[in-house]
């Protein structure tokens, strides 16, 4: 048996989550792994009810699964919590305590939504890339990190800093997905500007001799943030530390046509070598978007892919994690549209999208 714990959080979380169990259902006769859903609360709907954004028990549950499936947290409601008990630190300590440093954000584009990026359909032809995100070091986590309420100035003071073997291992996990796939490697940074950049920049040259075979470049995140838009085909996979991630990855989802279609999957270990005893969380990239949430207008993809990433990666079942994919290719080819992708007056709901893929599912 194997436990997943699940943590819908605010917002449209919990209802895109609920299509991603869906799923899970669908696909559970085609595996001889039996899964578990323990779920648990997280974020602004945990901080109401235990005065907390990541209760004990919460923590608790996730240190008796093997993967985690998140939806979303944050939302105006707790805007002036401090910081300790804002949803965001809900997401955050997990990532840290779980130390999952790598970040994989798949940008695909299908064929069928092309028209629906305001980026040109000719710019997007081929264009297929795997944003690497550092993700437990950077500014969400260099001390100092706080506001000074002095007179006669308020001040407030955010840290950079990485650590050589932070900096390393993401790196080298960049490098070696780089080279089973025999794809190009460029490497972001601000290294005309920063420090921290300049000692990534030495790190990526060296770990770039002992992966001699990989083609790699880098690229000021600056000029990054252009060419995405302008020549992204140029792209094939891309490392950066966590807080440039985060902004690429947002940029990089309207090449997409939204948000709300991209996955990702959070590790803390190279895929391919051995997991046992490491844990993994999948979430979409977009947030809790409160101002629609409950209307069931929500575009689940973001997380039924992410729940397709937890099968390649944590359970090594690539098939289902492929079918999963087309299922959803195939949905939205049938003409399946959530609202942030459709460019007509008529869509269809949450739900609906999701049932749409589970029927995709059994029909295989
Ligand atoms: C993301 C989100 C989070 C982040 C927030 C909710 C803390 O924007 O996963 O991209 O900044 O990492
Ligand atoms: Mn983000």
């Amino acid at each position: 048996m194997s436990y997943i714990a699940v943590l819908p959080g605010d917002g449209i979380g919990p209802e895109v989550v609920d299509e991603a169990v869906k799923i899970i259902k669908s696909v559970e006769d085609l595996t001889d792994i039996k899964y578990q859903l323990e779920f648990g609360e997280v974020g602004g709907s945990a901080y109401e009810k235990h005065g907390n954004p990541l209760p004990e028990i919460t923590m608790e549950l996730i240190q008796n699964c093997k993967a985690v499936l998140f939806g979303a947290v944050g939302g105006p409601k707790w805007d002036d919590l401090d910081s300790d008990l804002r949803p965001e630190m809900g997401i955050l300590k997990i990532r840290k305590t779980l130390d999952l440093y790598a970040n994989l954000r798949p940008v695909k584009i299908f064929e069928a939504l092309k028209e629906n990026s305001p980026v040109k359909s000719e710019i997007l032809e081929n264009v297929d890339i795997l944003i690497i995100r550092e993700l437990t070091g950077g500014l969400y986590f260099g001390e100092p990190k706080m506001q000074m309420n002095e007179k006669p100035e308020r001040s407030a003071v955010d840290t950079m800093f990485y650590k050589e073997k932070e900096i390393e291992r993401i790196v080298r996990l960049a490098f070696t997905i780089s080279k089973s796939n025999n794809l190009k490697l460029t490497s972001v940074d601000k290294a005309n500007v920063l420090e921290t950049s300049r000692l990534w920049r030495k790190i990526v040259d060296e770990l770039g001799n002992s992966f001699s075979e990989v083609e790699y470049n880098h690229m000021l995140v600056d000029n990054a943030a252009m060419q995405l838009i302008q020549n992204p085909r140029q792209f094939n996979i891309i490392v950066s530390e966590n807080t440039f991630g985060d902004i690429l990855t947002d940029e990089a989802s309207v090449l997409s046509s939204s948000l709300g279609m991209l996955p990702s999957a959070s590790l803390s270990f190279i895929p391919g070598e051995s997991n046992d005893d490491k844990k993994s969380l999948y979430e979409p990239i977009h947030g809790s978007a409160p101002d629609i949430a409950g209307q069931s207008i929500s575009n689940p993809v973001g997380m039924i892919l992410s729940t397709a990433m937890m099968f390649e990666f944590t359970y090594n079942q690539k098939e289902i994690s492929d079918l999963i994919f087309s299922c959803v290719e195939k949905v939205i080819n049938d003409g399946y549209r959530t609202k942030d992708i459709s460019n007509s007056k008529n869509y269809c709901t949450t739900l609906e999208m999701g049932d749409a893929i589970v029927r995709e599912i059994r029909s295989r």
